[in-house]
């Protein structure tokens, strides 16, 4: 029998995937309070669930702010969240109670960098659509002018936050024949897009001559809104807007006029504000606006991944050793 040489408890605030859940049962000394479903904990579950509790496995949608803190106690020494994004933490709250912060940056990379492509094509290509016509009949023949999207060869790519994510797009971009990369954010990084030859241009330039703006940056206060009407008004007629980061970012409002008003040609979200978007919502209602709910990072092995990752990063941070994937406050 394995004698636990520590005792801690923790509280896991969604089903997630059984590997993860292993990691931490077999750990030893880790009691683990599930939410055990498929649907978010209601927050007085979640306020209860975690009182007391040393460590906190939280998903993007659980909103951990000082009310969670507080109803945590002093004793919580860590949280660890199954996402890269970690907008939903109240970092500041958090750093002053010294709590360390595990997320799962890394292994979502590929999946989520997959899933940008692939919506990319859906919208520019209008697979929804044409899907939608076969289906409904609108298929009557073959058609010259019927269908017709718009295609990455020779075209200006300009990415939005060249992080992992968007270093792994334009990756993927490159062999489509994609003739220039621009990117935008916070600092130019010319070793990283030296690969692709990307150029760091301002957002306004970046929106002007952009044929595919690809947003994968971090939700900060500095981002936030940033994809708004004057972003949408300097986007060429013919463009195409991609966002798989964070609904926060755009502006949602403006961006429904810009598609409504043949400001743009298409956008396609896999991220919005909120999550999920009421199924009256105007944006459902646009043909020229393809909307997926939240899957960049779906893959059944990158899901396993992030939670076996989650759960060592709450171990670690629990036993007071290194984390595999820290995040440093
Ligand atoms: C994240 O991890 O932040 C993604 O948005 C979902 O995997």
């Amino acid at each position: 029998m394995r004698t636990a040489r520590w005792a801690m408890e923790v509280f896991v605030t969604r089903r997630i995937p059984a590997a993860g859940l292993r990691a931490l049962s077999e750990a030893g000394g880790c009691t683990v309070q599930q939410w055990d479903s498929n649907e978010p904990v209601p927050r007085a579950e979640l306020l209860a669930g975690v009182a007391g509790k040393q460590g906190l496995l939280c998903l993007l949608s659980d909103r951990i702010d000082k009310e969670v803190l507080d109803a945590a106690g002093s004793g919580l020494k860590v949280i660890s969240t199954m996402s890269v994004g970690f907008d939903h933490l109240a970092l500041h709250e958090i750093k002053k109670r010294g709590i360390r912060v595990g997320y799962t940056p890394d292994v979502l990379t590929d999946a989520t960098a997959e899933l940008s492509v692939a919506l990319l094509l859906a919208t520019c290509r209008r697979l929804p659509e044409s899907v939608e016509e076969v289906k409904n009949g609108g298929w009557t023949t073959w058609k010259p002018l019927w269908m017709c999207g718009y295609g990455l060869s020779d075209s200006i790519v300009g990415i939005l936050g060249l992080g992992r994510i968007g270093q792994a797009v334009a990756r993927r971009l490159k062999p489509f024949g994609v003739k220039k990369f621009l990117y935008a954010g916070s600092h130019p990084k010319p070793e990283i897009a030296a690969e692709f030859q990307a150029e760091f241009v301002p957002i306004t330039r970046l929106a002007e001559e952009s044929d595919f703006i690809v947003v994968t940056c971090a939700l900060t206060p500095e981002t936030q809104g940033i994809c708004n009407k004057d972003f949408f008004c300097r986007m060429k007629k013919n463009s195409v807007f991609i966002n798989t980061s964070r609904g926060a970012v755009v502006n949602q409002e403006d961006l429904y006029n810009a598609l409504v008003n043949g400001q743009i040609a298409a956008a396609g979200l896999d991220v919005t504000t909120p999550e999920p978007l009421p199924t009256d919502h105007p944006l459902l209602s646009l043909k020229n606006c393809v909307i997926l709910p939240h899957i960049g990072s779906a893959t059944y092995t990158t899901r396993n991944t992030m939670s076996v990752l989650a759960a060592n990063n709450l171990l670690a941070g629990l036993k007071g050793e290194p984390m595999p994937s820290e995040l440093l406050l």
